[in-house]
């Protein structure tokens, strides 16, 4: 029991979790196309990468397109696309240089060919980074990732390699697609939408949450300072009592 105590108050900013949202609206309120708003979003998402390197964060989640985005209209689905490929080309030589490795997660066999290529080749020239993992999620909802878990698992069980009594919160965990990381400490949504639109939702059950109106395009270094300290200032207890923490 101690030792989960002790882990508890120690927690620092291991891994920072963002829902990205507010693009169309930045871009509305301009007059502009909605690709405006997401263009800026992609120069914030290069901003806050290196501000999480900055501070030292070792794992940094963005839900860059929600398995229910494939609902978009084709020509914007078309244009995230190409500034995801556009960011890859571009800041792959910078990722390692910096020691950033890029994962991916979510159902990646949705995401057309050129763009599965391309993630494959980012990930692996960026394998050895050891400074921080930038996790995109692409194609990604959380009750889908459940779900192919759970039918990974039932096949495994039922092949006879998987014993169902032996199964346990760790071992479900095994088979997400985000087995190789810590569930995340802090989950930021920009927009002033307050909900977790299907992010990650088994890996955030302990996670701190923080919403902001700030517009994703907008979010920077300060508005990301803002967050983490009000994270610093929170008292995680994981189910257990204030004076067990105390102690
Ligand atoms: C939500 O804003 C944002 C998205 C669905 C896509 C996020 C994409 C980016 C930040 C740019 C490209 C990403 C990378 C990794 C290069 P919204 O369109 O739902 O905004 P709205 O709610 O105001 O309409």
């Amino acid at each position: 029991m101690s030792e989960i105590i002790t882990d508890i108050v120690d927690s620092p900013l291991q891994h920072l979790a963002i829902i990205m949202d507010g693009n169309g609206r930045w871009a509305k309120q301009r007059k502009l196309p909605r690709l405006a708003g997401h263009q800026q979003g992609a120069e914030a998402v290069t901003r806050i990468v290196d501000e999480c390197v900055k501070r030292k964060i070792r794992y940094l989640s963005l839900f860059a397109f929600s398995s229910e985005n494939w609902g978009r209209p084709q020509s914007e689905v078309d244009a995230l696309m190409g500034l995801l490929l556009q960011f890859l080309v571009s800041q792959q030589q910078q990722m390692v240089a910096k020691g950033i490795r890029l994962q991916v997660i979510g159902d990646r066999l949705r995401l057309s060919e050129s763009v599965q290529l391309a993630l494959a080749d980012a990930e692996k020239k960026t394998v050895a980074g050891n400074t921080m993992t930038l996790i995109l999620a692409l194609s990604y909802g959380g009750r889908d990732e459940i779900m192919r878990a759970a039918k990974q698992m039932a096949q495994r069980a039922i092949a006879g390699e998987l014993d169902i009594n032996q199964l346990n919160n760790e071992k479900f965990a095994t088979f997400l697609d985000t087995s190789e990381f810590p569930d995340p400490d802090l989950l930021i949504r920009t927009s002033g939408e307050v909900r977790i639109s299907n992010f990650l939702l088994w890996q955030t059950a302990y996670s701190e949450l923080y919403f902001t109106d700030v517009l994703w395009p907008d979010f920077g270094a300060v508005e990301l300072g803002n967050a983490i300290d009000v994270y610093m200032c929170r008292q995680r207890r994981f189910g257990l009592t204030n004076e067990q923490l105390e102690e």
